[in-house]
């Protein structure tokens, strides 16, 4: 034997002793309420389904196609807000919690979509805004004029003149008394909403890490159930390594109190499309990575069926934070790109409404994604490995199990989930623009051949295909979901490494 093809082999064994890095232990508590590893799905019910032709989405919409979330495979929808607003802040300005705006129906219509949502075992989740109240909202009112109790409600600062406004009007000071007293918080909603069921609360804010955790609370101080984790956006593009993805889960990880669950966001109605922003080639790829995550996982409405960001113009804008500024800023600032109607089939406004005209533009893109299409039996579609995704989250590997992550080339990653005495799933994602030939041998719960369970809809592999851990060539932006039958621990201990080399030696 060469010394060549010993130095070849002294890599390899070498390289077998690299073992893939446990970031997440398992947890027996995954599983013990039904937030913890939940899927939410994010409606902006102005782009949802129209029932009453008037261009703009509804609640009886919402209701009439709750059907498509129970299909999908999620638990419960999170509705952008529907509460009264005067609409200077498309609906974020506030101006009465306890009661719904016109525009998306009556209390009624919401009264008739809880029960829907009941009956089709869906859950529903308000979004509420303390710290964006409108200037109409009573507490508003009651503190600009100080009234006893209300006064630090807001921070009241002096105008710099009688005619320029105080400069932070937004602030609320007393967030948590308004969190937890039930008399301010959605009275008339919560005997319907309860049943005996945790309610869960999440919080947003963009802030960083360190900042986000407080919002889990702690001994002492009640926080949410969970902050929501916006730094897969925040800290990944389209551009991004492996390595740099594998940082964001991490950091997660790392700065997250113990006991508590993590969550893992995409997309929302303030950033850029998935496949806008990470390349359409990738959805799958990306919504494989978060669905496979310990956790809560939180979709934003189109992005199971890969929607782009959509066309706007200057003239059609509707965010009113790019309607006030410039026209040359409108293409970057604005976030109506994001917020164009779903599409459902490949009718007139895709299914969308049946108006004359919609509060924004339908894209043209409809014609050639919609829904509809990617329903069809038999075909490969990026709502279809979402649906598979869906059914894989309830295995109990993907609900207690390790996770260990690895880069195993700058633009290809892979991660296993593992649990005794069960399958262990490995997830391959290869995001770069090249087939990438890459190994397995980092993770030593896996040995020889793996079975394909999912692959992205551009992926030649199927179902039921094997692939040999050594050695898998991953096509550009492939990715693919295997599971690993016997979870049986191999014993590739440094000892038993030595012992092969030294008989390698004697024999060349
Ligand atoms: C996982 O558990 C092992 C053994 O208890 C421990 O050594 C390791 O630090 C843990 N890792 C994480 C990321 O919690
Ligand atoms: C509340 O809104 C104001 C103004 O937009 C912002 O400066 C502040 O950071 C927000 N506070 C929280 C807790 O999000
Ligand atoms: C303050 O405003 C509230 C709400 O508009 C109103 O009901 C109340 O009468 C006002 N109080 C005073 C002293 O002006
Ligand atoms: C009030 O202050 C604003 C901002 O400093 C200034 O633009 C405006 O001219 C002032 N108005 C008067 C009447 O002084
Ligand atoms: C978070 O806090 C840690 C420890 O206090 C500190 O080392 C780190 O720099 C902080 N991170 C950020 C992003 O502020
Ligand atoms: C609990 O959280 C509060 C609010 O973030 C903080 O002031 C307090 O120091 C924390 N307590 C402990 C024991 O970490
Ligand atoms: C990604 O890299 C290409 C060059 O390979 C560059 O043109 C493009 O601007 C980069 N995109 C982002 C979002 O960083
Ligand atoms: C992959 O190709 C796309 C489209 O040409 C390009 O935008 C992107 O920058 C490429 N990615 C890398 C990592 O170069
Ligand atoms: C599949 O690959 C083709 C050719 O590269 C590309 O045009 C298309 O966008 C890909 N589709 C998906 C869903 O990735
Ligand atoms: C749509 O436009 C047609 C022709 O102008 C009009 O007859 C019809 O009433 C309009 N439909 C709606 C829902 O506004
Ligand atoms: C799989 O894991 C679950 C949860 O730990 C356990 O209850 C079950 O017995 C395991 N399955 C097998 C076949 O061991
Ligand atoms: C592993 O899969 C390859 C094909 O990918 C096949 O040739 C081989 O027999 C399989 N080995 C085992 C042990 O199943």
């Amino acid at each position: 034997m060469s010394v060549l093809k010993i130095v070849a082999l002294f890599a390899t064994l070498l390289h077998s002793l690299i073992e893939a890095e446990v970031i997440y232990n398992s947890s027996s508590a995954a599983k013990d309420d039904w937030w913890k590893y939940a899927t939410y799905y994010q409606i902006y019910p102005r782009s949802f389904k129209d029932s009453d032709d008037d261009g703009m989405g509804d609640l009886k919409g919402i209701t009439s196609k709750l059907q498509h979330l129970v299909n999908a495979g999620v638990t419960a929808a999170w509705l952008s807000p529907i509460f009264k607003s005067p609409g200077i802040d498309g609906g974020y300005d506030v101006s009465d919690f306890r009661d719904i705006d016109e525009k998306f129906g009556t209390m009624s219509d919401f009264e008739q979509l809880i029960k829907t949502a009941h009956e089709l075992g869906l859950k529903i989740i308000l979004d509420y805004v303390p710290n964006h109240t409108s200037d109409q909202h009573v507490w508003f009112q009651l503190s600009k004029n100080k009234t006893a109790g209300y006064e630090d409600y807001y921070i009241w600062k002096k105008s710099y003149n009688s005619t320029t406004p105080p400069n932070n009007w937004k602030q609320i000071t007393q967030l948590n008394e308004i969190l937890l007293s039930d008399k301010l918080l959605l009275l008339p909603f919560t005997l319907n909403i309860i049943r005996g069921n945790t309610r869960v609360l999440m919080s947003e804010g963009y802030t960083d890490i360190n900042n986000t955790m407080k919002y889990y609370g702690n001994d002492t101080v009640d926080g949410a159930h969970f902050p929501f984790n916006f730094f897969i956006i925040t800290q990944t593009s389209l551009n991004s390594t492996a390595k740099e993805i594998i940082s964001a889960i991490k950091l997660w990880f790392q700065h997250m109190p113990s006991k508590c669950v993590a969550n893992w966001v995409l997309g929302n109605h303030d950033r850029d499309r998935v496949a806008t922003r990470l390349g359409l080639e990738n959805v799958d790829g990306y919504n494989m990575l978060t669905a496979f995550l310990p956790g809560a996982l939180v979709t934003y409405y189109g992005e199971e069926i890969g929607m782009e960001n959509g066309e706007v113009t200057w003239e059609e804008g509707q965010d009113p934070g790019a309607c006030n500024g410039l026209e040359s800023d409108f293409n970057s600032e604005s976030r109506d790109f994001e917020r164009t109607p779903f599409h459902w089939d490949s009718s007139v406004n895709a299914g969308f409404s049946t108006g004359n005209k919609t509060w924004l533009p339908v894209s043209s893109k409809y014609k050639t994604n919609n829904l509809e299409l990617q329903s069809k039996d038999g075909v490969k579609s990026h709502f279809h490995v979402y649906q598979d995704l869906m059914k894989l989250r309830k295995e109990d590997t993907l609900i207690y199990g390790n996770l260990n992550v690895e880069v195993l080339a700058t633009y290809v990653l892979a991660f296993t989930r593992e649990l005794d005495g069960n399958d262990t799933y490995v997830f391959i994602f290869n995001k770069g623009n090249y087939s990438t030939s890459v190994s397995l041998s980092s993770f030593k719960s896996l040995s020889g051949n793996v079975t394909v369970v999912l692959s992205s809809t551009n992926s030649s592999r199927n179902k039921g295909d094997t692939l040999s851990t050594a050695s898998i060539i991953m096509d550009a932006h492939e990715a693919i979901i295997a599971k690993s039958r016997s979870n049986v621990s191999v014993c590739w201990n440094i000892y038993t490494i030595l012992l092969i080399m030294v008989l390698l030696f004697r024999i060349s």
